[in-house]
């Protein structure tokens, strides 16, 4: 172990977790590949794509370009953590479903920790406003349509 690294205690999911971590070590890897959390995906690794957006202490973050240490102390929010107690889908989640906004799938957890963040912060007033904020997650299958529609959805029952 580098004596270089540095102690995280983070809350990831509703759940504490601690770790040592290089100081060069991505979030995005730390989720992924330490934590077990697949559901977010790495696209470019060069914060382009959005695949791999996350909350960060509330916030909409792109995990590639997220250093681990930055989650000291904070809530880290995945896909893995958005589905109800019960298991059920999330309204969003359920919206992607109702709307086919997805076809291979590689970008929606991304998708949906953004179109969450989008409802939060209030940016849903219209189809231009939510593709707006959603421009930062690239849909390589073209699934905008659905997408745009199933964020309104889900503001709608926000
Ligand atoms: S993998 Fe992070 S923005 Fe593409
Ligand atoms: S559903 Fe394939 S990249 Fe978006």
């Amino acid at each position: 172990m580098s004596t270089s690294e540095i102690n995280v205690e983070a809350t990831v999911n509703g759940e504490a977790v601690r770790l040592r971590v290089d100081p060069r070590e991505s979030l995005l890897d730390v989720l992924r590949e330490r934590l077990g959390l697949t559901g977010t995906k790495k696209g470019c690794d060069q914060g382009h794509c959005g695949a791999c957006t996350v909350h960060l202490a509330g916030r909409r973050v792109v995990s590639c370009l997220t250093p681990a240490v930055q989650a000291d102390g904070r809530d880290v929010t995945t896909i893995e953590g958005v589905a109800g107690p019960d298991g059920g889908l999330h309204p969003l989640q359920q919206a992607f479903v109702d709307h086919d906004a997805l076809q291979c799938g590689y970008c929606t957890p991304g998708q949906i920790m953004s179109g969450l963040a989008c409802i939060a912060e209030g940016h849903t007033r219209d189809d231009d406003e939510i593709r707006e904020y959603l421009s930062g997650n690239l849909c390589r299958c073209g699934a905008y349509a659905g997408i745009v529609a199933a964020v309104r959805q889900a503001a709608g029952e926000a």
